[in-house]
């Protein structure tokens, strides 16, 4: 059994938020065409979000990841459960994160993607837990700082539940 013990970021908060996120993104890639790269499955809800407050010609792709580890420590190992479908050659690709805490998955991720030749390839989260960090990643936009707690929704899971709750919320285990 686990329960919500606070709510960290409430539902208008963090839409206020992904609406300034998306406002600094427009500018930011005026005149050019984004490819977002959601993180299944944590990144969906904020992705979807997001998507919408970017008032530019975006088109979506999806990768799916699995880093070994417990249900609440990444281990650095990760995974491709399900690669992309697009090329990322001469492309602008934004990845879209739910969370960096350790840093040790996108790490990974971003290194991977560099790979494949984009036109830019830059890093957008809705949280970031600094205190955690293992490995220093180039995130271009942060949502939220919070401290280090193991927090569910807004796609963000403990166990694969939770994902739906509309706001940020701490779960003790
Ligand atoms: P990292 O590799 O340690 O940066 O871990 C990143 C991944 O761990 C995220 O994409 C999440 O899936 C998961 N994660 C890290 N912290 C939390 C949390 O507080 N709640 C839910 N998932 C988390
Ligand atoms: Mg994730």
């Amino acid at each position: 059994m686990s329960e919500i013990t606070e709510v960290l970021v409430d539902e208008a908060t963090l839409k206020a938020r992904i609406k300034e996120m998306g406002e600094a993104i427009t500018k930011d890639y005026e005149g050019k065409t984004l490819l977002l790269v959601g993180v299944l499955k944590g990144a969906v809800i904020f992705l979807s979000e997001l998507a919408q407050r970017i008032k530019l010609p975006a088109t979506f792709d999806f990768m799916a990841v699995s880093s070994y580890g417990s249900s609440t420590e990444s281990s650095g190992v990760v995974r491709i459960l399900k690669d992309l479908e697009e090329s990322l050659e001469g492309r602008h690709v934004l990845i879209v994160e739910d969370i960096i805490d350790t840093g040790l998955t996108l790490d990974y991720l971003y290194r991977h993607l560099k790979s494949r030749h984009p036109a830019s390839l830059n890093i957008c989260t809705l949280l970031d837990k600094p205190s955690r960090r293992k490995v220093n990643v180039p995130v271009k936009d942060i949502g939220f700082e919070i401290p280090d707690r193991f927090v569910v929704g807004y796609g963000l899971d403990y166990n694969e539940m939770y994902r739906n709750l509309p706001y940020i919320a701490v779960v003790r285990p």
